[in-house]
């Protein structure tokens, strides 16, 4: 296996060959923008960069991967944040980016097939132009392919409604490392005949084949959808009822977001934010007060569906605990701008440093009381370094919590290890969303029964029986 930045004889020839001499990049000012990830904690060089143009171009950039033993890395938009898309150790960087066309988008069917570099903004516009929606939605849409979002199995925003990206997956076309192409685009809905090769692939983070086109199930666009963002502090004093005393305000909104789910049909998005990130996404993105701006947390809602969710999300919040005030948005500037104060804390966060991002799903029962013991815990695992700021947000209705430290050195693995323990200590998961990369392999070991880990290992040989696909990625080493 080729592990540094010198090729084997005869092999850039052959890359060159598959994909034409312009999409054969060699040159370190062209590969550089593929060579580091969104959070700039990983990477380094690629021993080339091949922009394949179309399935067949893929296949002939993996047999010959696969013919001259060296390892290779998919990348679609680049935007993962566990460093798995990126080159380690002079991986080759098979690029989707030019495989960008929506082939089909039929509201009939319910039903869309597009190229897997198709950004998910432009399959969103695909779809609106047809009055659907796709079901899921992330922050990084306009960067962020459809490839790579099967290939982490993406979550978002939408997934307490709709589900991951495994949910919304109706069919898929991957090259595997040999070069051959397994198809099964039909999209029907009931199509019982063997394994599920989407599924299969779906999470595989580029270790089992390159994903070169995607089916994915549409959704009508409601007729109604209103955005609420909930100005919530902690309940410092006793009340009339004892058990609502001395509450922290992740119990509160933890309680509101339950409370939310048994009150409203049609919740699309339970999203929390504490006044830490609240304050810097208001700085860096220039954001004016939002509802309660002393308050100690903020819960976003969204409900859509036939009819007006308004007056039933206005009763659920009504007299809740520890609500302070509220703003509702229910057309599409209005929702946007109580987003923006959600969706714009990962490029706030990222302008304070290079970011270590841990993305976490507790049991709800244990979310409030993790969210509170997170700092105390990084501190002690850095020893007393106190330079170090956490800022946590995330998907409160999935119990999804991200949870960012920026301070510790990019190797310095110390705190993450510290709060991936917690983690398993309180039977959560230390990926809810973003995938295992190679950030986390340390503690996957940890988070699958051995059984468990065997079957992952068995697939994967039996698909990449060279192990050129995305090595060091997701799955740990044996021994
Ligand atoms: P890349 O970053 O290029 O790759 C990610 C992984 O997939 C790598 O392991 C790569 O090898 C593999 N891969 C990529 N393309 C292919 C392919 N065609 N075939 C096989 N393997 C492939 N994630 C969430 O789950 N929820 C969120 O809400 C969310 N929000 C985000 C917001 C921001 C601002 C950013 C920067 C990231 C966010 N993410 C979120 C991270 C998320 O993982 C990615 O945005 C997305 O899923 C990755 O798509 P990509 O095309 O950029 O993939
Ligand atoms: C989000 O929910 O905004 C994303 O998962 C990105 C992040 O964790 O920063
Ligand atoms: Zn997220």
């Amino acid at each position: 296996m080729s592990d540094s930045c010198q090729a084997p004889q005869g092999f850039l020839e052959a890359i060159s060959d598959a994909v034409g001499p312009d999409h054969c990049l060699s040159d370190p000012d062209l590969k550089a923008s593929y060579e580091l990830d969104w959070t700039r904690r990983f990477g380094g060089p690629a021993l080339v960069v091949a922009r394949p143009a179309n399935t067949s171009e893929v296949a002939k950039v993996l047999a010959a991967c696969n013919r001259f033993h060296v390892a290779v890395v998919p990348q679609g938009g680049n935007t993962g944040l566990v460093g798995g898309s990126v080159p380690r150790h002079g991986e080759a960087v098979l690029s989707v980016s030019r495989l960008s066309r929506v082939l089909s988008c039929d509201p009939e069917e319910g039903l869309i097939v597009a190229e897997a570099g198709t950004t998910l903004a432009a399959a969103q516009a695909a779809a609106a132009g047809v009055h659907a929606e796709l079901g899921i939605d992330i922050a990084a849409r306009d960067s962020a392919t459809l490839g790579g979002m099967v290939a982490t199995n993406a979550g978002g925003i939408h997934v307490i409604r709709h589900g991951p990206m495994r949910a919304r997956l109706g069919g898929i076309e991957v090259v595997l490392a040999d070069g051959t192409v397994a198809s099964r685009l039909s999209g029907l809905v009931k199509d019982n005949v063997g394994y599920d090769l989407a599924q299969i692939m779906a999470g595989s983070e580029g270790t089992l084949g390159v994903v070169t086109k995607v089916v994915l199930h549409l959704v009508p666009v409601p007729p109604f959808r209103v955005t609420a963002l909930i100005g919530l502090r902690g309940i410092e004093h006793s009340s009339a009822d004892p058990a609502e005393s001395v509450r922290s305000v992740s119990e509160v909104a933890v309680g509101l977001a339950a409370r939310l789910r048994r009150r409203v049909d049609g919740i699309d998005a339970l999203e929390l934010v504490y006044a830490d990130g609240m304050t810097l996404v208001r700085e860096v993105m220039s954001l004016p007060a939002p509802p309660d701006p002393g308050a100690d947390a903020w819960l976003l809602v969204e409900a859509s569906g036939g009819r007006d969710p308004s007056d039933m999300l206005a009763e659920a919040i009504e007299d809740a605990p520890g609500v302070t005030e509220v703003a509702v948005g229910d057309d599409a500037g209005g929702r946007a701008r109580l987003w923006a104060y959600r969706e714009r804390h990962t490029e706030a966060i990222a302008t304070l440093g290079v970011p270590h991002k841990l993305d976490l799903t507790l049991p709800m029962k244990a979310f409030a009381e993790f969210a509170g013991a997170v700092r105390s815990e990084v501190s002690a695992a850095l020893r007393g370094r106190t330079d170090t700021r956490v800022i946590m947000f995330g998907h409160v209705g999935d119990g999804n919590l991200h949870v960012n430290m920026i301070g510790p050195e990019p190797e310095d693995y110390r705190a993450d290890d510290a709060v991936f323990r917690m983690v398993i200590q309180r039977g959560g998961s230390i990926s809810a969303e973003h995938g295992v990369g190679v950030a986390k392999l340390d503690f996957v070991s940890a988070a699958r029964s051995a059984g468990d880990l065997t079957v992952m290992r068995r697939v994967k040989d039996a698909l990449d029986p060279s192990g050129i696909l995305n090595p060091g990625v997701l799955l740990p080493p044996v021994g």
